[in-house]
């Protein structure tokens, strides 16, 4: 699915959202291990790999072949060696098990086809102290972003997530725009 939001260039976008300070705002650190789930070509996915350097690792998730192409060559071009790039959906890709430091959802949860399936999926891949962020619009008419109606609330995010195993330990208000929704595993530490 193809949504408007996604028709501008990196440049214009990173002069409404910037991903490094989002990224530190997470605690993103180096020689952690970062999964991006539904990366598209890797807003997040190049800063993350910067900041965890050569003794962390990232994956990075999507659907899109041409999104992930665009991924390669960036990654290539960057000289970043410590990226998986790996094609599957959300709800069934397991890069690990009990690996992830953080999984973190840009802008993607309302995407996924089944977002419950896709949580459960990121409970299997966290560490015991691992950390699923979701990261994502809030639900209110604005200029920018996806229609009104496909947007999920903080609310329905932290139903979905409590079926899938996860507690939301915090929620905040990222900025007028988006919220930020940190989520650990029921189980976890
Ligand atoms: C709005 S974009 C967000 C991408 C990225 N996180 C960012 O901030 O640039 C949504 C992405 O989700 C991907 N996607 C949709 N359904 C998916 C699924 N079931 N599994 C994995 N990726 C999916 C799309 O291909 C698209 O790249």
């Amino acid at each position: 699915m193809h949504h408007h939001h996604f028709a501008y260039s990196e440049s214009e976008r990173r002069s409404r959202q910037d991903p490094e300070a989002i990224l530190n705002s997470l605690g993103l650190k180096p020689g952690m291990c970062f999964v991006d789930l539904g990366c598209n070509d890797g807003f997040f996915t190049l800063p993350a790999a910067k900041l965890v350097g050569s003794s962390g690792q990232v994956y990075a998730v999507d659907v899109d072949d041409t999104a992930l192409s665009r991924l390669e060559i960036k990654l290539k071009n960057e000289n970043i060696n410590n990226t998986h790039v790996i094609h599957g959906p959300a709800e069934t890709t397991d890069v690990c098990e009990g690996c992830a430091d953080i999984v973190f959802l840009g802008m993607v949860l309302h995407d996924f086809s089944d977002p419950l399936k896709a949580l459960s999926n990121c409970s299997t891949m966290l560490s015991d102290s691992g950390i699923v962020y979701d990261y994502d619009w809030k639900k209110q008419a604005s200029q920018f972003g996806p229609p009104y109606e496909i947007r999920f609330s903080k609310e329905y995010v932290k139903q979905l997530a409590s079926l899938a195993n996860l507690k939301a330990i915090s929620e905040l208000d990222y900025d007028d725009d988006f919220y930020l929704i940190k989520l650990r595993s029921i189980n976890g530490e």
